[in-house]
């Protein structure tokens, strides 16, 4: 039991058990730290944690070209659908089963939308897979049922925004994951755009393995 873990980039994260794959938010296309073309994309599930476009991102073409379900807030599927792209439909505090595992949304203090569209709640997305369970914050503020978020699906791996302005900066999300308390942390979200904060320079989190991604690498977890 285990999984591989792709960086795409942003936010971007492939998930692999070696039967399954599962994209998170796949943002390619005008991602100028991007490694992969949204064709190279071979997947049979995509999580969307929100709408905006860095994160909805190249969905829409990955999708159809795999035949891939999307697991979204209700409002993102029902955008999908119009598509003709299936989907598992989602909201914070519910947890859907999948063929790979599960999937289960959280909340994510945010916003949501996608070329003026309201895409419902923002999330933050836990998927279970291979024995792993991954929680992917989204984009978020801090808050402080991260606490207990961290006891219910108690993560192996935390994929965490830590670029400031539009989520947490090191320091907060630091102290987020010191309330999660996965086993790993990955910060995110940082780097792609001069508002971004350029590294995770300042995210320490105590008695947490800090695990910093290259866009187009892949690490094993088991
Ligand atoms: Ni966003
Ligand atoms: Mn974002």
């Amino acid at each position: 039991m285990g999984i591989s873990i792709t960086f795409l980039g942003h936010a971007g994260f492939l998930l692999g058990d070696g039967t399954h794959t599962v994209a998170i938010d796949p943002f390619l296309t005008g991602n100028p730290v991007a490694t992969m073309k949204p064709d190279e994309v071979k997947c049979q599930s995509i999580v969307l944690t929100h709408g905006h476009a860095d994160h909805l991102g190249d969905t829409v073409a990955i999708a159809k070209a795999n035949d891939a379900t999307v697991f979204g807030a209700f409002e993102i599927v029902e955008y999908m659908g119009e598509q003709e792209i299936k989907g598992e439909p989602g909201n914070p505090g519910g947890k859907i089963t999948a063929d790979f595992g599960w999937v289960a949304f959280t909340q994510a203090v945010h916003s949501s939308s996608y070329d003026g569209r309201y895409m419902g709640m923002p999330c933050g997305a836990v998927v279970h897979m291979g024995g792993v369970t991954v929680y992917h914050l989204g984009d978020t503020g801090i808050f402080g049922d991260m606490k207990l978020l961290g006891e219910i699906y108690q993560p192996d791996i935390a994929l965490v925004p830590t670029g400031d302005r539009f989520t947490m900066g090191p320091e907060l999300a630091t102290r987020a994951v010191e309330m999660i308390k996965p086993k790993v942390a990955v910060p995110m979200h940082f780097g792609t755009w001069p508002l971004l904060l350029p590294n995770a320079t300042g995210f320490e989190p105590k008695g947490v393995e800090v695990k910093e991604m290259e866009p187009g690498e892949t690490w094993q977890f088991s």
